[in-house]
Formats: C-alpha cells, sequence, structure tokens
C-alpha cells in the first residue's frame, strides 16, 4: 500500500508541555477510552488482585468466585477511605476496610457494616464498591473509567479476531521490565510508529528487519501498524536474530517470515514475533514522564522446557527500549524549547501522521 505522510508536520510544544492539554487529555481520552492494564495471567486464581494506580486513581483489578475479572475504584463507600494499600496479593471471601470494618464480597456487594443497622434508611445494597467497566481480549485486560463507555468489542472491532493465530491467551508474562522515561507519553508513541530511526539509532535491529521492509495493514484510526519482513538470514527479534522457542504453533508460513508492531491508542504497543510477543503499557506521569512497562511473552508450554532460555528477546529489546526511550527524552527537551516549530515528517513516518490525526480528533471530539 502507497504510504503517505500528507505533507504532514509534527504537533506544536504545547501538546508536550502544556497542563491544560493534559488535562484536556484525561477528560477525553483518558476517562473515555479502553485502557490496558495487565494480563490475566497476573490474577489466575479467584481473590487474585492487583491495584492501578493510573491517572490519579486507584483501581482495584480482582478475580471473582466466577473468575470473572471485576474492577472497583479503591475507595470504601462508608467515609471514602482507600480500601487496599499492597500492591498485589489475594483477599479471601471479602475485602475490609481497616477504619470501621466495612467489608465488600469479591463480586462488590457490601458484606458487612457494623452498626450500621441503627440508621434506620440505611441499606446495605445502596453501597457497594463502584465498579469500573473491564474487559478480557486474547488475555489482555482493559477497563474504562467513563460511566457510559463504548462497548470494547465494538471499540476493538478491527483487532477483535486479527491475532488469534498467536493464541495470546496461551501466553505467559516471563519478564517484566519498567521504565520511567522523561518524555511525554505521545513520543513514545511517535517514536514506535515509524522505522525511518532504525538505522541510525537500532543498527542491530536494522539488520534483522531492514528499515524499508515495512508495510501497514491499518492506516487510519485508533490502532495503526503492520508487518516488517526479516532479513533472509534471520527469524526473530533476538540478540542472535534467531527464534529463541518454537514458533507459535498456529502462525502458517508467511508469519514465520513476519514482525509486526501496532499502536493501540490510548495506551498499548503490541509486538508480535514468530517465537513470543511484547507489550508495552504506557502509563502518563504529568506532560513531560511517563511510565513504561514491557512484558515478554511466550507459549506456557515452551516456557516450562528446561533450555528454555528467553535472554536473546529480552535483552534485544531492553537494549532496542532504552535506545528508544533516550531519543524520546531528546525529543522532550528539543520541543520544549521556546525555539521550536514543527517540522515536516518523511513518507517513512506516515503512521505518525495518522497517529496524530487520530490523536486530535479524539482529543477535540468530546470537548
Ligand atoms: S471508611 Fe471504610 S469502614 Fe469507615
Ligand atoms: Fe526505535
Amino acid at each position: 500500500m502507497t504510504r503517505s505522510a500528507q505533507g504532514a508536520k509534527t504537533l506544536p510544544g504545547k501538546y508536550y508541555t502544556d497542563q491544560a492539554i493534559y488535562e484536556l487529555e484525561t477528560r477525553n481520552i483518558f476517562s473515555k477510552k479502553w485502557l490496558y492494564v495487565g494480563r490475566g495471567g497476573e490474577i489466575p486464581r479467584p481473590g487474585d488482585y492487583f491495584l492501578l494506580e493510573t491517572e490519579g486513581e486507584s483501581i482495584i483489578i480482582l478475580r471473582d468466585r466466577n473468575l470473572k475479572v471485576r474492577a472497583f475504584y479503591n475507595i470504601c463507600r462508608h467515609r471514602g477511605t482507600k480500601l487496599c494499600e499492597v500492591a498485589t496479593g489475594k483477599f479471601g471471601q471479602t475485602i475490609q476496610c481497616i477504619y470501621h470494618a466495612w467489608t465488600y464480597r469479591l463480586d462488590g456487594t457490601l458484606h458487612g457494616a457494623p452498626n450500621m443497622h441503627e440508621v434506620a434508611s440505611f441499606e446495605k445494597s445502596d453501597y457497594p464498591l463502584l465498579q469500573v467497566a473491564s474487559a478480557e481480549w486474547e488475555g489482555c485486560l482493559f477497563i474504562n473509567l467513563s460511566d457510559n463507555p463504548e462497548p470494547f468489542e465494538q471499540a476493538f472491532a478491527p483487532l477483535i479476531s486479527k491475532f488469534s493465530k498467536w493464541q495470546m491467551t496461551e501466553l505467559i508474562t516471563v519478564h517484566r521490565i519498567v521504565y520511567e522515561v522523561a518524555a511525554n507519553w505521545k513520543l513514545v508513541f511517535q517514536n514506535y510508529s515509524e522505522c525511518y530511526h532504525c538505522p541510525s539509532l537500532h543498527p542491530a535491529l536494522n539488520r534483522l528487519t531492514p528499515y524499508r521492509n515495512s508495510s501497514n495493514d491499518l492506516m487510519e484510526g485508533p490502532f495503526l501498524g503492520g508487518p516488517m519482513h526479516f532479513a533472509e538470514d534471520s527469524d526473530s527479534m533476538t540478540m542472535t536474530g534467531r527464534v529463541c522457542a518454537a514458533p507459535l504453533a498456529q502462525l502458517d508460513e508467511a508469519d514465520l517470515r513476519l514482525a509486526y508492531y501496532y499502536t493501540v491508542q490510548p495506551n498499548m504497543l503490541l509486538s508480535l514475533f514468530p517465537d513470543y510477543v511484547m507489550i508495552h503499557r504506557v502509563e502518563r506521569d504529568g506532560p513531560a514522564k511517563s511510565r513504561v512497562v514491557c512484558d515478554w511473552l511466550f507459549d506456557a508450554q515452551a516456557a516450562v522446557k528446561p533450555d528454555f532460555d528467553p535472554s536473546g528477546a529480552i535483552e534485544f529489546w531492553n537494549i532496542t527500549n532504552q535506545q528508544d526511550w533516550q531519543v524520546s527524552e531528546l525529543s522532550q527537551l528539543g520541543v520544549s524549547s521556546r525555539a521550536y516549530q514543527p517540522g515536516p515528517y518523511a513518507e517513512l513516518e506516515s503512521m505518525i501522521a495518522a497517529w496524530d490525526r487520530e490523536y486530535l480528533r479524539t482529543l477535540k471530539e468530546n470537548e
């Protein structure tokens, strides 16, 4: 397909520095869109939970008695006290507030409220935990902070069955690295959206997948990206250029020669290779800072083999990630200058131009 940046230019500096823009993003993007929060495998059993501290909110993500994933604001319905402080763990039958010992079942309903029977009008059923919409897709967990969210299946329609060959539900996280990046979240997405920088910044990556070997199969909208062809003598993104686990069983011949990269607005980068999948979760932390949680996912069967060694994939991307964060941080410094002016995108940056269009459309549409 023909790529075109349509003569677009980079975003003005205020989008990377301005607190008012940041808050507009909070209202119109991060409070409305489905946010990737982690993997179902982090909470496999009833009662397992983790806390998501994001967007100024604390959310409990748990698996209930019926193995359904639920998300709740981490606040007591009595006097609003934060219920749970420990980042991950397992609840028993209930969640108890330490203040006056109100207890909630794992489905959020209020179970016990000591002495409240003395209040004539009090009904336990009026005070369940405040639920946040959640969804589980391909083993990935999402929440939506809107009171009236677009149904997940509708919002994710272009992706729903697109990656079924990778059988991502069967994949387990074998490694996680959390990076603190001194750059606006959009610079992380924009950097991921092009390989124009690969020859100069990532010579090792560029040997495995030469930068012009790329095409796109999603070219407009909230999900963008497509495949890159491996060079003849490589078949995965690792230190050696060779797979470090058996290729995922359902992939066809063509997929074994491709690495796929997708941006999933507003907080997920999805990278799929013949033998593993990598997911970046990008979290905002003010206009000039981001936290990036990078997970390496392998087939559960492959990961229990005695000779399983994912280090070649982990090291490869840890090096590449840090190269990318370095230029993202340098970009943040430059676009914060009073002298910065939007510059022209190359044709090889057409996906950033499309990403920016979708970002601006979403930012404004709910104003
Ligand atoms: S604030 Fe939680 S029981 Fe009182
Ligand atoms: Fe890069």
